[in-house]
C-alpha cells in the first residue's frame, strides 16, 4: 500500500515558475478550500488572492518578513484570514485557526493534485497586510501563502542566493511517529 501521492510528493517548494495558473485551476482551488469541514459548519475563512496583475501586489509584498523574499516570484500570493469572534469555542477552545488550517490544507491537496505547488508562511507583518487588502481589523491573518507551478531549481541557479540554495538542499524530516502517535495510551509525554 502507498501513500496518496499529493500527500507523498507535496512540499514547500521556494521556487516557482512566472507561468500564470490557469482560472479554471484557481476555481477548483477555490471548490476544495469551501468544501472543508469546520466546526457547526461555520466556515469562518476569507480567502484573498492576490496575482501579479494586482494593484495590491506591492504592497502585500513589501508585508512579506525579510526571509520570505523567495515568495515574490510566485504568480499568486494568498492571505486567509478569519474572525475568532464569529467562530465556534467549544471547552474554551476557539477553532478558527483549525477550521482555517483545514480549508488551507484542502486546497493545497488539490493544488499538488492540478500539479501546483503552495507553500505556507507565518513569516509576515499582519498589520501590513490587512492595509495592503482592505482586511477589516476585527480579522486575524492567520496564514499567507505561495501559489504557482514550481521553478527549475537548475535553470535559476544564478538568481538563487546561498541561503535559498540551502534551504532547497536540506533534508526534509519528521518526528519519528513513537513521539507523538500512541495506541491505546500516552507513553512517555512529558507532564
Ligand atoms: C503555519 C505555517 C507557517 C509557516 N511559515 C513559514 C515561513 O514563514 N517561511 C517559510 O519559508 N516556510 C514556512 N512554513 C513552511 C514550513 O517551514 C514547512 O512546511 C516545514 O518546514 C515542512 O516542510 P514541507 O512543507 O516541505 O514538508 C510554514 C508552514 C506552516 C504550516
Amino acid at each position: 500500500m502507498q501513500l496518496l501521492s499529493e500527500i507523498r510528493n507535496r512540499q514547500s517548494v521556494i521556487v516557482f515558475q512566472e507561468r500564470d495558473v490557469e482560472q479554471e485551476k484557481i476555481d477548483l482551488l477555490i471548490e476544495a478550500a469551501r468544501w472543508a469541514p469546520s466546526c457547526f459548519n461555520k466556515q469562518e475563512w476569507n480567502y484573498v488572492l492576490v496575482s501579479k496583475k494586482d494593484e495590491t501586489r506591492a504592497s502585500f509584498e513589501d508585508a512579506l518578513s525579510f526571509g520570505n523574499g523567495w515568495a515574490k516570484s510566485a504568480p499568486y500570493l494568498v492571505a486567509v484570514s478569519a474572525n475568532p469572534e464569529q467562530a465556534c469555542k467549544i471547552n474554551n477552545i476557539p477553532y478558527y485557526a483549525y477550521d482555517l488550517g483545514l480549508s488551507v490544507m484542502s486546497l493545497v491537496i488539490e493544488a499538488e493534485h492540478q500539479g501546483l505547488r503552495v507553500h505556507q508562511m507565518a513569516g509576515y507583518d499582519e498589520k501590513r497586510v490587512k492595509a495592503a487588502l482592505n482586511i477589516p481589523a476585527s480579522q486575524r491573518v492567520v496564514v499567507i501563502f505561495a501559489l504557482g507551478y514550481e521553478g527549475d531549481v537548475e535553470k535559476m541557479k544564478d538568481k538563487i542566493t546561498e541561503k535559498i540554495k540551502k534551504k532547497i538542499t536540506k533534508a526534509r524530516t519528521r518526528k519519528d511517529p513513537q513521539e507523538n502517535f500512541f495506541f491505546g495510551k500516552v507513553h512517555g509525554l512529558v507532564a
